[in-house]
């Protein structure tokens, strides 16, 4: 039998987001990766739930998972696991958290899964055949104000080496933008964009296995994604934009005029 990508990653998905749901509001075993980046008993159990499926259905694959180093042989397909995307979340009972699971061919991702178990909403795409919502088509909004628009974004965890260089994009897009949520889980704000919930999604410093699979769904929902000098994203995935396509040369030029002139990214003094 040759399994289907989309469908295995979606299985997978459902899976861990079953036991997701299970362990939600009990108490954890939270250990700390560094100062304010936790790692549960949760995330690692989804993981090996994950990759067991995975390993089971396309053993010549690669495999990047966010809690596991794991070798890379040069396959063809890589996939790219973040078993439990907002952690933090999850760990304070929180209702904002997910599964995502990217699948790439060579440079370019071909399929993703985004699972919110809580509010039962599965957000799939597979680039040529479209992003959807629990089956029902998703397309990005067509916003083309910021000043009508509403953002969304995250911290990295290292913020705290310097809180103010974090700030600065918050601050510059917070003065432009209709208003701005901080949910915690950078998976779900690209299935937001992607289903028109939100308008935009900004955030650096980010890992591959948080934005892929997100990526690709605003893509396929008829969104713009890039790096924040809007060069192409890669697998590499960092810095990242998505919206809808008028939208994106707007965010854009925020960034470049920020680039350019740092000092605007400095709040006046009062
Ligand atoms: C984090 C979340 C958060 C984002 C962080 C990510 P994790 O992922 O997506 O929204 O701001 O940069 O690292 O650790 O909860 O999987
Ligand atoms: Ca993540
Ligand atoms: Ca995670």
């Amino acid at each position: 039998m040759t399994w289907d990508f989309l469908a295995t990653a979606t299985e997978a998905a459902l899976q861990a987001g079953a036991l997701q749901k299970e362990r939600y509001g009990q108490p954890h075993e939270v250990e700390k990766k560094g100062e304010i980046n936790i790692v549960t008993e949760v995330d690692k159990a989804c993981e090996a739930l994950i990759l067991g499926l995975i390993r089971e259905r396309f053993p010549g694959h690669d495999i990047v998972a966010e809690e596991s180093d794991l070798a890379r042989t040069g396959a063809e397909y890589v996939w790219f696991v973040d078993p439990l995307d907002g952690t933090t979340n999850f760990a304070h009972g929180y209702p904002c958290f997910c599964v995502s699971i990217a699948l790439a061919r060579g440079e370019e991702v071909v399929a993703g899964v985004v699972y919110d178990p809580l509010r039962e909403e599965l957000f799939t795409a597979e680039r040529g055949s479209g992003a959807w919502l629990n089956g029902r088509r998703m397309r990005v909004t067509q916003t083309a104000a910021l000043i009508d628009s509403l953002l969304v974004t995250g911290f990295p965890y290292d913020l705290r080496d310097d809180v103010f260089q974090a700030l600065r994009v918050f601050y510059r897009f917070m003065s432009e933008a209709r208003g701005i949520r901080r949910d915690g889980a950078a998976a779900i704000d690209l299935a937001y964009v992607a289903a028109g919930r939100a308008d935009g999604f900004f955030e650096e410093r980010l890992h591959p296995w948080d934005i892929l699979a997100g990526g690709l769904m605003v893509e396929e929902a008829g969104g713009r994604v890039s790096r924040f000098d809007g060069s192409p994203l890669l697998l590499s995935a960092e810095s990242i934009v998505a919206c809808g396509p008028p939208l994106h040369p707007r965010m854009l030029e925020v960034l470049r005029d920020l680039r350019e002139h740092p000092e605007k990214g400095r709040p006046a003094q009062r």
